[in-house]
């Protein structure tokens, strides 16, 4: 446990360690990733190089040193991370390489030895979240083993469909080498897959949501390409240009919280370019629920360039001739002209109801702009959930 003293001594140096974040960062992976190199095939290498989403983990880690006084405030971020992790495979000894190599870094970025009191101190507050995160992640693990068909960390499969959605969109459709039982999974969920990266000469492993409800057959993830030259491209353009039909992958269990709350609500969904992924899972599973009463309205909402970049188009239409409570508006965002961009005023009313919940889902930026939307419409935030698709990863909350 933290004494009084140690708590203060961290709350001292919380704000030179903000403002350094970028340096600690920096020096944290440098020194871990040279030391223990077999760790890059955990880490997303991409995130490496652009420096995106590198922050997190030393961010998280003050985020907990700043709520020290009452860490149940983060409960719902650390599950979010945890279940990151479990997707990741991160065992319990892995807590303790990030930590000696966090508290140097630490050590470094504040010019102090590493028997100085003030890093006991962290190190301290370092095991005491790691204690949390690892408690969260064993009971997670324990879940995944527990479910019919579920498994934990990776499991071989096998590539047995692939189809080019558009020019630069794919499905991939993975089947469990052992031919054994898939879990039932909640649409809207995500896995990891890793692959050997030619390039790099080692593995790495990407969270892609899965595309399709559960079948019991196999996965679904539906890429789109990014260039190789840019980092984040590793995964996705060695799935697109060198996996074939035949070839083996790691994946790791469906996680994620980003499914439907409430069947019988009105639920909303909106997405922007290869964010309809998850959206096309959520509206088969809702549309597969059996139901005595009339369904609750879906309304499926896609910003997209063009009908060429349109991915998953036929199966979208498909469920909605298919199913009248479901009504879809396709915008195509180049077919504007003065350069106006998508806004929820162009929706119909009957399609944004007051009590409906809103899933989005789309790059960071789009999700912000249309999360202000609904605010300024009075939707609360309670109804608002999304996944941010950037390069190379995917967050919730
Ligand atoms: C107390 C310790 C730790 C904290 C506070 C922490 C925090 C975080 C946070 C905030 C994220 C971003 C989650 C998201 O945006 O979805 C993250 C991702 C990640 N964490 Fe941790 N983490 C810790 C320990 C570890 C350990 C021990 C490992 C394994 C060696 C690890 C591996 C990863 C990986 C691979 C990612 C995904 C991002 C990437 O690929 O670079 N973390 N972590």
């Amino acid at each position: 446990m933290l004494t009084t003293h140690q708590k203060h001594l961290i709350q001292q140096t919380i704000p030179v360690l903000k403002t350094n974040v970028q340096a600690l960062t920096d020096y944290f992976y440098q020194r871990m990733l040279s030391q223990v190199p077999e760790l890059k095939e955990t880490f997303n290498m991409g995130h490496q190089r652009d420096g995106k989403q590198a922050k997190a983990l030393a961010n998280a880690v003050l985020a907990y040193a700043e709520n020290i006084e009452d860490p149940s405030v983060l409960l719902p971020v650390i599950n979010m991370i945890c279940q990151r992790h479990v997707s990741l495979a991160v065992q319990a000894p892995d807590y303790a390489i990030v930590g000696e190599h966090l508290l140097h870094s630490i050590s470094e970025v504040l010019s102090l030895s590493m028997e100085d009191e003030l890093i006991d101190a962290w190190a301290t507050a370092y095991q005491q979240l790691a204690a949390l995160m690892i408690d969260t992640e064993k009971r997670m693990y324990a879940q995944l083993r527990q479910q019919q068909g579920g498994w934990s960390g990776w499991r071989e499969f096998t590539l047995v469909k692939k189809v080019a959605e558009t020019a630069d969109v794919s499905s991939f459709y993975l089947a469990p080498t052992d031919a054994l039982a898939l879990p039932a999974y909640r649409p809207g969920q995500y896995i990891s897959i890793r692959v050997q990266v030619p390039s790099l000469g080692f593995k790495q492993p990407r969270q892609y949501s899965l595309s399709t409800a559960p079948n019991g057959q196999f996965f679904r993830i539906t890429v789109k390409e990014e260039a190789l030259e840019q980092a984040p491209g590793y995964v996705s353009s060695t799935l697109h240009q060198q996996l074939q039909v035949g070839d083996r992958v790691e994946v790791s269990a469906p996680m994620g919280e980003f499914t439907v709350k409430d069947a019988t609500k009105h639920n909303v969904f909106i997405s922007a370019g290869i964010g309809i992924t998850p959206m096309v899972a959520l509206l088969e599973g809702l549309t597969q629920i059996p139901t005595s009463q009339p369904p609750a309205a879906i309304s499926f909402i896609h910003v997209t360039q063009d009908a060429a970049h349109y991915a998953l188009r036929e199966e979208v239409t498909q469920l909605a001739e298919q199913h009248s409570h479901v009504k879809t508006l396709i915008h195509y965002s180049q077919a504007l002209s003065g350069g106006g961009q998508f806004t929820l005023e162009s929706v119909p009313p009957s399609l944004l109801t007051d009590n409906a919940d809103y899933y989005l889902c789309g790059p960071a930026g789009f999700i912000q702009m249309i999360s202000n939307e609904l605010l300024q419409r009075n939707i609360s935030p309670h109804q608002i959930t999304h996944e941010v698709f950037s390069t190379g990863g995917l967050t919730t909350s």
